[in-house]
């Protein structure tokens, strides 16, 4: 089987690596952004066109106000930080979720690296921040009639591979609807741990996996229609 067209990962255990080397939870979360630079950089020669990764949950708001706001900075910093790095390597950032509750520098971030990037074709990186799945359905729902409904959830394509570092194997509020025929892969590696390698794997474990789509293994199932479009 092919590789992935679009992975999405929940980068789980920042937590847990920084306790475990008696560090603070930040330590962590700021260890876990090297982590997605690597799975980032790894990402595209592995076949991934699309890499949604979950970096903030709605339900994350539920955290103290230290680790809230000490996420947010991260989430700014690495984006400038990182942007340059994805102008260079085609790389084109844009973010899901809310924006209207995130502190006035991190919508700035985003909108700048969302601008930046906007011509990057080898890779789309989609950053979930403030983002929750069960809003984002009821959201295209306000558009009130099924067809328009379907369109705008059509907009966003099916993931094709899960996987989840941390050990916890739930989906935590995480692209409920793109996740109908996703692949799913659960690690024990905690996200700072997780390497380019590890990516790897996980990609050659899902071309082992046998999809169907509902329709028996043989005839192969034709591929979906949303992802020809991914591919053109
Ligand atoms: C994931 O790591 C990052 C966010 C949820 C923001 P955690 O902070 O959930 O790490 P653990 O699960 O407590 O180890
Ligand atoms: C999911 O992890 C959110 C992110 C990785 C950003 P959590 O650590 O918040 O999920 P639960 O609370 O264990 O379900
Ligand atoms: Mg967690």
């Amino acid at each position: 089987m092919q590789s992935p067209l679009h992975v999405a990962i929940i980068m789980d255990g920042n937590g847990r690596w920084a306790v475990r080397r008696g560090l603070p939870r930040t330590a962590g979360h700021c260890a876990g952004t090297e982590a997605l630079r690597r799975a980032v950089e790894a990402a595209p020669e592995l076949g991934i066109r699309i890499l949604t990764v979950y970096a903030f949950s709605s339900d994350n708001w539920k955290r103290p106000l230290d680790e809230v706001d000490a996420l947010m900075s991260l989430l700014a910093h690495h984006l400038g930080r990182e942007t340059p790095r994805c102008i260079e390597s085609g790389v084109r950032i844009e973010a899901i979720g809310r924006r209207d509750r995130l502190p006035p520098d991190l919508r700035d971030a985003i909108d700048a690296a969302e601008n930046r990037t906007r011509l990057g074709k080898r890779l789309l990186l989609r950053i979930a921040i403030d983002y929750s799945a069960r809003n984002s359905i009821l959201s295209a729902a306000d558009a009130n009639s099924r067809a328009a409904i379907e369109t705008a959830l059509a907009a966003s394509p099916a993931v094709d591979l899960l996987i989840r570092t941390g050990g916890e194997q739930r989906l935590s509020d995480f692209l409920l609807w793109e996740c109908a025929y996703a692949e799913l892969i659960f690690t024990p590696t905690l996200w700072p741990d997780f390497t380019g390698d590890d990516l790897r794997r996980a990609v050659q474990e899902f071309t082992r996996r046998e999809r169907r789509f509902g329709a028996l293994a043989n005839p192969a199932p034709a591929m979906p229609v949303e992802r020809e479009r991914w591919l053109r």
